[in-house]
């Protein structure tokens, strides 16, 4: 583990430590606690193969999570693939500010823009059992992700997957939905990115066509419509997008607007209300 480590941390991965420990236990299947209590036994030749593997690939510098198949989100483990975007932990602030927006007593309608894995949409459907949940995507391939795991976390009978553009899947619903979630494409391809994400997560996750709002630009007005009266939008924003994020939700005649930070204080999402 200590040379894999090295070799990862001289390949410029950040937490080289930890993504060493984490694909030796994946190849191994052990817990933290297995790789304490067991730490003298001997390597099987089968498993010391594929960890050094796995080792080359990571300092070849794919994601760990394309690795090891998964990563963890809100209360669960979400599959990833190459077609979707890993789920990040800034995205939880959605979560968070869902829930606070959901009676648990309610059967609210719940619609989650831009579904990826399905990670919002299946961690707030796990919470609110009572909600009708749609998670949409442009992206077929992502919404067999998605269906996986919905399956994975026993959800498929409480979430419907539909593909199309931003919110016309879901047109016959438009002027009901309690709740929009969105975590849509925001990144400017001019900014540095590391290789991780630059050559292995799916540009149509990453980039928005033309500039980097045209995706907000588009949403919002239609979320303007898809609201009931009343009704919330919750959206996560770039670094320094925020201002610009809420000003285009006021030009849609959405109102209440509001940003929030995340844990390293950067303001990561924007709400809006639909005028009563
Ligand atoms: C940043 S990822 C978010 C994935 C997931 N919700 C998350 O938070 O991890 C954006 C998602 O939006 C989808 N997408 C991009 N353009 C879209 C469009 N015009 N309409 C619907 N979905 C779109 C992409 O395929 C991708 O799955």
């Amino acid at each position: 583990m200590r040379e894999a480590a090295a070799r990862l941390r001289a390949a410029g991965v950040r937490a080289a430590e930890w993504d060493a420990e984490l694909l030796l236990r994946h190849v191994l299947g052990w817990s933290r606690a297995d790789l304490v209590a067991r730490s003298g036994e001997p390597l099987p030749a089968d498993a010391a193969e594929r960890f050094g593997a796995l080792v080359e690939r990571r300092a070849a510098r794919v994601p760990l999570q394309h690795l090891t198949g998964v990563q963890a989100f809100w209360r669960h483990e979400f599959l990833v693939t190459p077609e979707v975007l890993i789920p990040r932990p800034e995205t939880e602030l959605l979560v968070e500010r869902s829930l606070e927006l959901l009676p648990a007593t309610n059967p609210a309608l719940v619609v989650d823009v831009g579904t990826g894995t399905g990670c919002l949409a299946l961690s707030i459907a796990a919470e609110r059992p009572l909600a009708r949940v749609f998670g949409l995507d442009l992206s077929p391939a992502a919404l067999q992700v998605a269906r996986r795991n919905a399956v994975r976390l026993g959800l498929e009978a409480r979430v419907d997957w539909r593909q199309g553009d931003l919110l016309a899947p879901v047109d016959e619903l438009h002027g009901q939905i309690d709740l929009i979630v969105s975590n849509p494409p925001y990144v400017d391809p001019a900014d540095p990115l590391e290789p991780e994400v630059r050559d292995h997560e799916p540009a149509l996750a990453l980039f928005p066509p033309g500039e980097p709002l045209s995706v907000y630009r588009r949403l919002w007005p239609q979320v303007a419509i898809a609201l009931r009266p009343d009704g919330r939008a919750l959206v996560e924003v770039g670094a320094g997008q925020a201002d610009a994020v809420a000003d285009l939700a006021r030009a849609a005649g959405l109102v209440e607007v509001e940003t929030w930070p995340d844990l390293q204080g950067i303001p990561r999402v924007v709400g809006a209300a639909r005028p009563r």
